[in-house]
């Protein structure tokens, strides 16, 4: 059975003490919830001192970034091998990202492969804007981003690859997907074309979230689904409140599963 995960990414929120502060409630609330894999991923400024509060703590540190060069004249990145000691996951083509920040498929697939080569497991997200879902484009468009983004990868690797999908018109929004609509994708789309690209196995493997207004109100739904192996949280996972309840109810899911 695949391990279900709680991602909160925090995105452009928190200041350093703000950050501390959240990540120490999150280990004091959620430490023990050995069934789900908990990860935050709070601003690059914020990693250090998120990392130590939480070193020795079952909770897991990620990146919302990062370049796929590991040194050079790239003023303002952050390499993997920076990462390394401070995160164990890095957010990788976030719809953030690929709007506002020209992050294409190509630079998505470097990204990953230098992720991977460095030991950090990325969370690579997919998913289409409203415009594209509306003409039924959805399912040729999210196929075609899960291929480009593992070019080059194998089979095997697809344990250590996390795949989001995140429909850019459910982000943010307070209107999620459906949990059926949800599943349909994330099994339909993004699993079958991991398996279409590398075997039934691979698909079986890899681990893909949901993500876009997820809440402490339909996460247990949202997880009562097959194909999908839990959640990037966005708004949700800046309250401490709200983030436990989602990791405790996902918890429930999977222990009466
Ligand atoms: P919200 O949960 O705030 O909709 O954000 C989702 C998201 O973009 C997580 O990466």
């Amino acid at each position: 059975m695949r391990k279900p995960m709680m991602a909160g990414n925090w995105k452009m929120n928190k200041t350093i003490n703000e950050a501390v502060d959240l990540a120490r409630a999150i280990r004091e609330q959620v430490n023990d919830v050995d069934n789900v894999d908990r990860v935050v991923c709070p601003p690059f400024i914020d990693l250090p001192m998120v990392s130590s509060e939480l070193m020795g703590s079952n909770i897991a540190v990620g990146a919302q970034n990062m370049h796929w060069e590991a040194s050079g004249a790239f003023t303002g990145e952050i390499s993997a091998p920076m990462l390394k000691n401070l995160a164990t996951y890095v957010i990788l083509g976030h719809s953030e990202r690929r709007q506002f920040f020209c992050e294409s498929d190509e630079t998505v697939n470097k990204k990953a492969l230098a992720a991977l080569a460095a030991g950090l497991t990325p969370i690579i997200c997919v998913g289409e804007s409203l415009a594209q879902n509306e003409a039924g484009e959805t399912q040729a468009f999210v196929s075609g981003q899960v291929k480009a983004a593992l070019a080059g990868f194998t089979a095997e690797q697809m344990a250590d690859i996390v795949i989001a999908y995140e429909p850019i018109w459910a982000i943010g929004t307070g209107k999620a997907a459906t949990a059926q609509q949800a599943n349909d994708i994330c099994g339909g789309v993004v699993r079958q074309s991991v398996g279409e690209l590398l075997g039934d196995e691979a698909a079986a493997t890899i681990r893909i979230l949901y993500g876009g207004s997820t809440n402490d109100k339909n996460i247990r739904e949202i997880m009562e689904q097959p194909d999908i192996d839990g959640a990037l949280i966005g708004g949700a996972a800046l309250k401490v409140e709200s983030y436990a309840s989602m990791v405790q109810q996902t918890s429930e899911v999977y222990a009466a599963a």
